[in-house]
């Protein structure tokens, strides 16, 4: 296991599932960009500004191309899996700008993160607009059950980033709290990115409810990963800071398990270090050794592939397909990946 992290701080994973995945939704991804772009607009000068800022620094747009890979998966695609993906990828960009705020992060996508620029009030702010526009964007196609599914998404995320902020430093955060939250924050927005595509292509409910399994079991495996690289990840690749999940005073998995295990030392060294926002590289790396000591990023990783294999095994409800194989490299993809 220590091979694979190793490994992944040399970028030698293997790609090629996410570049199926792109080649096979480029075409409505044009569109989907198009329509992004467009809704990005606004007469005050700052909104766009910001927006376009996060917006063009890319990121890796996996939750929109699930959703138009989900719908294609189907013949009676609607076309509604382009509102859907543009609302998706908006939905995501509107937590970055209030996360990064709630997480006082510096970096994001490879560049100072908005707050850093325009500030706290702006990027909050701007989020709001963004949060709106996905919402006009799903509304425009006039299915309420699609509807429901996101704007459902949006309340569950806010509630997982406020109960997650409310257990921060809390060294009494058990396993199942953790994965309530990633479950709220994370996975609630890949199940509903994965289901609304779905119900774009008219699947059947046994279908759509497949879908739905597969997207929330990736995002658990996915948010699992992310804990793991801010504790182990290369900086440049990450495209944001390592190490300010401690600084934050985020309870995530590596923390969890190496407390579990800690001696008194250890557990001191581990309190004083959580939610200390002047911490230098050593307490960093004194941390870092405790949870290397007790294997807890092999651990946590071992988890992670649990969830991608329940997410494999999902999709066994499925016809066997060029998609359907897509969607089961994609989830090796998101254990293997390092940014
Ligand atoms: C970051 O998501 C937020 C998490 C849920 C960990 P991504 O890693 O998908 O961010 P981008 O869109 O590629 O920048
Ligand atoms: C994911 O959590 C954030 C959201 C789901 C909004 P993180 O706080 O770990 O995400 P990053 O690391 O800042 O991208
Ligand atoms: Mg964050
Ligand atoms: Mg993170």
């Amino acid at each position: 296991m220590s091979s694979n992290l190793s490994s992944a701080s040399h970028a030698t994973i293997d790609q090629s599932g996410m570049d199926a995945l792109i080649k096979a939704t480029a075409t409505d991804m044009e569109a989907v960009n198009a329509l992004i772009l467009s809704r990005a607009e606004s007469h005050v000068e700052m909104v766009p500004q910001i927006a376009r800022y996060l917006i063009e620094a890319g990121g890796k747009r996996l939750r929109p191309m699930l959703t138009l890979i989900s719908a294609r998966m189907f013949s009676d695609e609607t076309g509604h899996q382009i509102n859907y993906a543009a609302a998706v990828e908006f939905m995501h960009n509107a937590t970055l700008l209030h996360d990064d705020v709630v997480d006082e992060s510096e970096m994001r996508r490879g560049k100072p993160a908005a707050r850093k620029i325009w500030g706290n009030q702006a990027s909050v702010l701007v989020g709001d607009f963004l949060l709106g526009q996905a919402f006009m964007m799903m509304v425009e196609t006039g299915d309420l059950p699609a509807l429901r599914t996101l704007s459902s998404a949006a309340a569950i995320i806010a509630e997982g980033e406020v109960f997650q902020l409310s257990k921060a430093t809390d060294l009494s955060t058990s396993d199942k709290d953790y994965l309530q939250i990633i479950n709220a924050k994370t996975a609630t927005l890949f199940e509903a990115a994965t289901k609304v595509g779905a119900m774009a292509g008219q699947a059947s409910s046994a279908q759509q409810q497949a879908l739905a399994t597969y997207g929330r079991e990736l995002g658990l495996a996915f948010q699992i990963v992310d804990d793991v690289l801010d504790y182990g990840g290369a900086n440049g690749a990450l495209g944001k800071n390592t190490g300010d999940d401690l600084r934050e005073g985020k309870m995530t998995l590596p923390i969890i398990l190496a407390l579990a295990k800690a001696d008194k030392n250890e557990t001191a060294l581990i309190k004083s270090a959580l939610g200390d926002t002047k911490a230098d590289q050593k307490t960093f790396n004194d941390v870092l050794n405790v949870i290397t000591k007790y294997d807890a990023l092999e651990i946590s990783i071992e988890r992670a592939l649990k969830y991608a294999q329940n997410a494999r095994d999902a999709l066994t409800e499925l016809p066997p397909s060029k998609t359907r194989t897509i969607l089961a490299d994609i989830a090796d993809y998101c254990v293997a990946r390092v940014s």
